[in-house]
Parts: structure tokens; C-alpha cells; sequence
């Protein structure tokens, strides 16, 4: 009865409590309510469509102690003020799925002050229509200017024991399958999942990396992740699997610490996109909307790009990045390689260049990437060394002048490749030089690698301070107006919207491992769910020959997927870098497969999922920027399943011609992966379709605009 008499007080009178806050989305769809637990910790709650979507979770961050911190930021606090506030805005990426992207969303943001400490904190709350973004802030004050992070200890406490497509926690890498299991089965599973990868021992047997799709049983799709990943360490959960929560989990640098800080800053933020259906997750633009503007004035320099490349040799194992075999460890320098004999497998040669430029050119491609140029990769793996390769000097058979002027002639850029085999300092010392030469040599793009340990020794791959360098490094390429595409980084956060020269990262199991093994065959219906989020991926797709002992007797690996879905994947993977990554041989074989991926656009004025279900399948239609031209892309796991689709996102009144490139009648990943069919047919905005796709298989659809 009290209660109720001062909760009608409160309305008559316009009190506040400020000590529970309510925020909801635009559409009202979302409510969060955050409020203090009794002892004063920050808890939020979130609903979506009237249903607990995320139980009551605790916020805060644990501070590593010392003289000046004795107390985290954890409890104790009271609230003293809040902010809200709209809004609601349309921003046009440089490139992306759509040439206009909308930001709405209402924002609370509350100021937290511990008594104790007299210390204050922000967090900051954005709701949108596709989900809810959070934040931490550390405003700029007399008691907490410099601390360290021992945890930041966010909850996401789910309702259930719900389905997961994870992949497991690491400091190092991503380049795992996906496992789809419940939570509760995530424990047990672990030792498998991880198994493929051991780059360390893991942190826990319940921990997974972000992006986290998940689906409850009631069919509502949730994804964890984060946005803004900047001066602060990547974010992995942590489930505790008896009650069904989450919590952050920062990747430690070398002293086992997971953040410096200087107050004023923040945390990036912690995103919660929630859908009852499915494609809306894909379609979520939340990630890159919680990133700042583009930062870079002059963008006309940065261009989509399709390109092939001296690669796929190299990965299967037919040639090799290095020059000689004649010497186990080399010194930059000191080694004299015109004394020594090539082991006549060496992919860079000036001459095999010239015939990937030949075929760059005949065929429509943009650029050719070549690995293995420069001097260093014979001991390149494994001896934790710091000078490996200095980025400039090429092996005797690679002539860049000759090269350079060759690409030239026939309009073909070069792109370069700096593999820094994870000696991060070596490639700062390094880079100013080296983007000068890709500069002076035609280059204007670059793929970065990070494989084997991280030097400084003991640092990962994924803490606050090489974080930093990837930023370093995007950030001094922007002002050689260099293109970067880097691998083995932190996964992307939306960060190629404030740096739109950021046009790919691999940051998840790509292509290449169809060479080292095979991926599982439904792994690309799930990366768009997950490590697509974040930003376009240099999955590089377009294998034809699945059988890889084809290319090197050696290699037993067999490619999990069939034509069809390769051709796909221009479309379903969405990048606006786009390699062609098999061998000029394999595509002189199926040249009407082939035409698909000449046909195909890298940069899109539209999107539309048209159907979606992570782990099964999924389709979507974009519209090239420009013009009228469609093009489909289907995906599909390990059932064969038919698709039926109207053509509703055509312009009504225009007619088309649709060229279906599908999986032939027995077409399988395993057993037919190179059966398939071309056929073109008349189209309008009325058609049907109902197309069969194979397991691990697919279609792609190119449907032009009939012009007479
Ligand atoms: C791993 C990358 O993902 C791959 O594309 C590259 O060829 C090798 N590293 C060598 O740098
Ligand atoms: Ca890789």
C-alpha cells in the first residue's frame, strides 16, 4: 500500500526514481530497464516484444589494484544523473550492401558516482530497433586518471539453455569451424572444437569468441558482440553453464593485465542484436552506426576491388612463398640470394606474374595480388624472430620495375602484400619505407598477415596494445592512401566506417583452409551471422577444383563445397574486395561458371535478405551501385533444399534476363561437387522461382536490365 501511494505521488507530482531507468526503441519493440542492485552494482534487463530477452545482468569493471585503486568499479554506487536523448540520422558509406544507411535509436546515458571513492562512471545505452548497445565512459576526474583493467565484468544472462554457433575462445585466432551445440553442451564439446587450432591452452572450457549467434527455442535469434574496438582489449564470453551466463572476458596482454587506461575514455561498445527473424540480424546495420563518421576527407582514392592473385598455388602447396630451398635460415641483409640456386617452384617469378596480369586483364579483374615477392620466407614460421622480412627488398626473380610497368600497360593494379609474421614492431620500424615503395611502385592496396606469435613476445593477437598497431597501421596507410585488408587481426567492429580504406580482414576461417583440410560445408551460412558483422571479410572464394591433390599430389584436401556455392558467395559474403582465388587453369576450364564471378559487382546500392537460417542456408538479392543489375546469392548447408522466391525487389514495369547458375541434378560437396547448370531466362518483378540448391551447395543469379 505505501508503495503504491508513493508510485501515485510520483506520477502526481513528477518525482523521479532515479534509481530505475527505462529506455525504449524507437519502435518500442525493446525496453531496457537498468537499475542498482541493493548494494549499489549496475544491473540492466532487456525486453524485446514484451519478452525477456536478457535476464538481470550486472555491469561493472574490476580494477587492478594498487596504490591509487582499492576499490573497482563495481558497487556502491548511486546514481546522480542521466541523460536521454534521440536520434535519427541517414549517412552514406563509401561503400557497403546499401548506398544509404539509417542511424536511429534513443540513448540514456546515467552517471554513476561511488561514495567511497568518489569516483564516477558513465554507462551509456542505445537502444535501437535491431537491438541494444552499451557502454562504459570514464569522464575525466581527480580520482581515477590513470587504472588498469583486471576484468571488465559484463553479464548477458541469457533465459535459457539456448542453441549457439560458436567457435571457441582464443587470444590468437579465429580460424575455427563453427560448432552449433547448446550452451550446456559447449563444456563438453570444447576439446573438439578447439582441437583443429592449439595456437594456446584455453582460458576456460566454456569460453567462446564474439561474434555469438544464438537461437532460442522460442525462435528469437540473438547476437553478442561489440562495436568500436578501439585502444582497449577484444572482448571473448565466458558461460557459466549452471546458471546460463555470460560474461566479458578481455584478452590479457603479455603481464596477464587487460587494459590501460587514461581517464577521459571509454569502452567500445557491447551490442545485443535481437531479432524474431532471421534475416534481420544480417540486415542489422547497428555495428557500423555505433562507429564515428568516416574520419578521412578525401575518400575518392578508395575503390571496391576484384582481384586474383599468385596464391592458391602457394596455399595448396604446388609452389612456394619462398625463393630457395638450398637455405634453412636466412639474415636480411646478410644472405646473398643470387649465390644461391630457386627451387623452381617459386610462385613470384616476374614471368608467372605477368600471366596472372595477362589474365587480370582479359578477364575484367581490377588488381593482382602477388605472396612470396620479397626476400625472407625461408625461415619465415616458427623461430619467434624479429627481423623477418623488411617488406622491400624482392627476391632476383621478381623484377617490380618490369612488373609495375607491365601492370600498367594493361591497366591492372598491383596489390601488395606485407606478411609480418606477427613481429609487429619489426613492421612498425618498417612501414613508413614500405608503404612509400608500394607508392612509388603502383601498389595502392595492401594485405597485412599476422601469422605465428606475436612479437613482443608473450602479447596475442587480440590485446589492447596490438589492437593499437592494426589502428596504427590503417591509420598510416590512410595517409599514403593505401587500402588495407589485413589477416589474422582482431575481428572487425565496425571500424571501416570512420576508416573506410579498412576494404577487408580475413579474422575467421577463410577460404584457404578448404587447402589445409576443408571447412565444414555449412560454414558460410553461419560467418554472416557472426564474423560478417563486424565488416566485410577477404574470405576469398571461387574454388572450382575441389579435389586439391590436383594441384599438389601432396595435399589430400577436398574443398566442402560445390561451383555453385562458390559462385554464391560473391553475393552471400558480402566484401567489397572480392578475390577470384583458384588458378587461371581451373577457371579456363568452366569458362560459363567463370563468367558469374567476371559479371558480378562489388559494390551495391540495395540489400535484401530474402531468406535466412544460420547453419541451413540463405539468400540475398543486391542491386549493383549504378545501375540496374541484381544479382542472388544462395547458400546452403548440409540438407539439399529448394528455395522459392518472388522477384518482388525488381522495379515493376522493367524486364530482365536472369542467368541461374545452380547446382547440376546430382551435385553434392562431397561426392559431384563440379555439377552444374547455366540457364537464362526472361524475368519481371511478378516471377517466381523455385530453385534446388545441393548439400553444401547453392545458386547465383546475374539478372540484367533487357535494354531494347
Ligand atoms: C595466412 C593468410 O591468411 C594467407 O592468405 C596468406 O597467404 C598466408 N598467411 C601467408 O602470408
Ligand atoms: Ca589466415
Amino acid at each position: 500500500m505505501k508503495h503504491l501511494l508513493f508510485a501515485v505521488l510520483c506520477i502526481l507530482f513528477g518525482f523521479q526514481n532515479l534509481h530505475a531507468q527505462q529506455l525504449k526503441s524507437p519502435n518500442e519493440n525493446f525496453i531496457m530497464e537498468f537499475t542498482l542492485a541493493q548494494d549499489g552494482t549496475p544491473t540492466y534487463h532487456l525486453t524485446y516484444k514484451g519478452k525477456t530477452v536478457i535476464k538481470p545482468s550486472t555491469l561493472g569493471i574490476e580494477l587492478k589494484e594498487d596504490k591509487n585503486n582499492k576499490k573497482s568499479l563495481l558497487n556502491d554506487f548511486t546514481i546522480i544523473d542521466k541523460k536521454t536523448s534521440s536520434f535519427d540520422e541517414t549517412w552514406k558509406p563509401v561503400w557497403g550492401e546499401q548506398s544509404s544507411i539509417r542511424n536511429h535509436y534513443n540513448e540514456l546515458a546515467v552517471t554513476l558516482h561511488q561514495k567511497e571513492t568518489e569516483r564516477q562512471l558513465i554507462i551509456t545505452f542505445r537502444l535501437f530497433n535491431d537491438g541494444l548497445a552499451f557502454r562504459y565512459e570514464f569522464p575525466a576526474q581527480k580520482n581515477l586518471i590513470y587504472f588498469v583493467i583486471k576484468e571488465e565484468k559484463t553479464q548477458f544472462a541469457m533465459t535459457g539453455d539456448h542453441t549457439a554457433f560458436w567457435i571457441p575462445g582464443d587470444y590468437d585466432t579465429q580460424e575455427y569451424d563453427y560448432t552449433t551445440s547448446k550452451l550446456s553442451e559447449i563444456r563438453t564439446l570444447f576439446p573438439k572444437a578447439k582441437n583443429r587450432n592449439l595456437a594456446q591452452p584455453p582460458f576456460s572450457l566454456t569460453g567462446v569468441q564474439t561474434s555469438l549467434m544464438l537461437k532460442t527455442k522460442e525462435g528469437l535469434y540473438i547476437n553478442l558482440h561489440e562495436a568500436a574496438l578501439l585502444n582497449y582489449s577484444c572482448m571473448h564470453l565466458n558461460l557459466d553453464d549452471k546458471n546460463m551466463l555470460f560474461e566479458s572476458w578481455l584478452t590479457p596482454d603479455a603481464k596477464g593485465d587487460k587494459g590501460y587506461m587514461q581517464a577521459p575514455a571509454h569502452s567500445p561498445w557491447r551490442t545485443i542484436i535481437v531479432s524474431d527473424d532471421a534475416r534481420e540480424i544480417l540486415a542489422s546495420k547497428m555495428t557500423l552506426n555505433l562507429n564515428e563518421p568516416c574520419k578521412l576527407k578525401d575518400t575518392s582514392w578508395i575503390k571496391p576491388i576484384k582481384y586474383v592473385g599468385v596464391w592458391w598455388e602457394m596455399i595448396t602447396g604446388k609452389s612456394t612463398w619462398r625463393f630457395t630451398d638450398e637455405l634453412p635460415a636466412v639474415q636480411l641483409g646478410v644472405t646473398d640470394y643470387t649465390k644461391v640456386k630457386t627451387n623452381g617452384r617459386h610462385g613470384a617469378t616476374t614471368e608467372n606474374v605477368k600471366k596472372y596480369i595477362d589474365f587480370a586483364a582479359t578477364h575484367g579483374f581490377d588488381a593482382v595480388l602477388v605472396e612470396g615477392w620479397n626476400e625472407g620466407w625461408e625461415d619465415w614460421l616458427g623461430r619467434s624472430k624479429d627481423y623477418v622480412f623488411d617488406f622491400v627488398t624482392p627476391y632476383p626473380d621478381f623484377d617490380v620495375k618490369a612488373i609495375r610497368d607491365y601492370a600498367q600497360s594493361k591497366a591492372i593494379k598491383m596489390m601488395m602484400h606485407h606478411e609480418t609474421s606477427g613481429s609487429v614492431r619489426n613492421y612498425e620500424r618498417h612501414m613508413d619505407k614500405a608503404y612509400q615503395f608500394m607508392k612509388e611502385n603502383g601498389y595502392d592496396a595492401v594485405k597485412s598477415g599476422y601469422v605465428g606469435s606475436i612479437l613482443p613476445r608473450g602479447e596475442n593477437h587480440y590485446s589492447q596494445w596490438i589492437v593499437n598497431h592494426y589502428q596504427y597501421a590503417l591509420e598510416k596507410a590512410a595517409e599514403y592512401k593505401i587500402m588495407v585488408n589485413a589477416h589474422e587481426a582482431v575481428r572487425p567492429t565496425g571500424i571501416c566506417r570512420t576508416y573506410p580504406n579498412l576494404i577487408g580482414n580475413e579474422s575467421a576461417r577463410g577460404g584457404e583452409c578448404e587447402a589445409f583440410g576443408g571447412s565444414n560445408p555449412n560454414h558460410v551460412t553461419i560467418l554472416p551471422f557472426t564474423r560478417l558483422l563486424g565488416g566485410p571479410m577477404d574470405y576469398t572464394p571461387g574454388i572450382f577444383e575441389m579435389d586439391i591433390s590436383k594441384m599438389n599430389p601432396r595435399n589430400k584436401s577436398h574443398a566442402n563445397c560445390t561451383i555453385a556455392n562458390q559462385l554464391a558467395l560473391y553475393v552471400t559474403l558480402y566484401s567489397p574486395l572480392q578475390m577470384a582465388a583458384d588458378v587461371p587453369e581451373n577457371y579456363n576450364r568452366f569458362p560459363d561458371a567463370f563468367q558469374f564471378i567476371k559479371d558480378v559487382a562489388v559494390d551495391w546500392s540495395e540489400s535484401h535478405y530474402l531468406e535466412a537460417e544460420p547453419g541451413q542456408y540463405l539468400t540475398v538479392a543486391r542491386k549493383a551501385k549504378g545501375t540496374q543489375n541484381w544479382f542472388v546469392g544462395n547458400v546452403n548447408g548440409y540438407e539439399p533444399r529448394i528455395s522459392t522466391l518472388t522477384l518482388s525487389f525488381l522495379e515493376k514495369g522493367k524486364k530482365y534476363t536472369a542467368t541461374i547458375y545452380a547446382d547440376g541434378k546430382d551435385a553434392n560437396y562431397k561426392t559431384n561437387p563440379q555439377a552444374y547448370t547455366v540457364r537464362k531466362i526472361p524475368v519481371t518483378n511478378k516471377s517466381k522461382l523455385s530453385q534446388l540448391s545441393a548439400a553444401g551447395g547453392g545458386y547465383a543469379i546475374s539478372i540484367i536490365e533487357d535494354t531494347k
